[in-house]
């Protein structure tokens, strides 16, 4: 089957440092693919060359089977991919209806469908009780649910999540982990995050690809990648992996691949 989306040999530089080398990865119509990396391993670049927000130096980008090496986000967006940012980004000037209407505006230019797309996703996730609040007088974990609902305005295909869980307590992550599997599951949209917060990604992701200084040093399920000792090295610690290992032996993961 072709995948939805086809990264292929992509390398990204900024003068002399290689923030993306070679890298190649396909994401299937249906997965929840987690990527995950030490600071600066080239996460967020790389989110950054799919979307179209940075032109590549290397490599070639399909999309939904077509080539969009070189598009900007804007037409990515238009293309059903989007992104959200690492650094908080809704507009706090706005409501929070008024954010999700922005992303609305992606696929017409009525503002009375606007509202009324905007109205059934503040209904489908949840949060219309939040409506007419300013997004900045908002709780951070609130402010990254109307993240996602603007995003999903913008009728994705596909979501790339950007530590949508960074900053969260723990009992913040299992929300806003539930909403990520409820817009998986119930809206049919194909998701890959980048995330920091293992018992996330292990929960949630399949398969994850694991980056390192720019290059994917592995790629599989959750269970073998986290106990690669190269992984180990690079990222999680001895510590983690040991942790990790008593935990799936005492509680192993379903084998569902939702
Ligand atoms: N616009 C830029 N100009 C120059 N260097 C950049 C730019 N964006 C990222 N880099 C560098 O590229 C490397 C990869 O950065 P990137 O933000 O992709 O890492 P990351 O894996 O997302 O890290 P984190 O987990 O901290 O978010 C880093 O060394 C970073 O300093
Ligand atoms: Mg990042």
């Amino acid at each position: 089957m072709t995948p939805m989306l086809e990264v292929k040999n992509v390398t990204k530089r900024f003068g002399g440092l290689v923030a993306n080398d070679d890298i190649s990865f396909a994401v299937a119509k249906g997965e929840l693919l987690g990527i995950i990396g030490p600071n600066g391993a080239g996460k967020t670049t790389l989110f950054n060359c799919i979307a179209g927000a940075y032109k590549v130096d290397g490599g070639s980008i399909f999309f939904d089977g077509r080539d969009i090496t070189g598009l900007t986000a804007h037409q990515t967006a238009r293309r059903g991919l989007t992104r959200t940012f690492q650094v908080y980004a809704a507009s706090g000037d706005l409501t929070v209806r008024e954010n999700i209407m922005v992303g609305c505006f992606m696929n017409t230019r009525r503002r009375s469908e606007a509202a009324a797309r905007a109205d059934k996703i503040l209904k489908d996730l949840q949060i219309d009780h939040l409506a007419p609040n300013l997004v900045n007088e908002l709780p951070i974990a609130a402010q990254k649910r109307v993240v996602m609902a603007t995003a999903i305005g913008t009728r994705p295909k596909m979501l790339l999540l950007d530590e949508v869980a960074a900053g969260l307590v723990p009992q913040e992550v299992e929300e806003i982990s539930s909403l990520i599997r409820f817009v998986h599951d119930s809206m049919n949209i194909t998701v890959v995050l980048i995330e920091h917060v293992m018992e996330m990604v292990t929960k949630l992701c399949r398969r994850v690809i694991v980056l390192d200084y720019g290059r994917k040093i592995a790629e599989g399920e959750p269970e073998t990648v986290l106990a690669t000792p190269d992984v180990v090295k690079a990222y999680l610690g001895e510590k983690y992996a040991r942790e990790y290992a008593r935990r799936v032996k005492e509680c192993p993961e379903p084998s569902s691949s939702k």
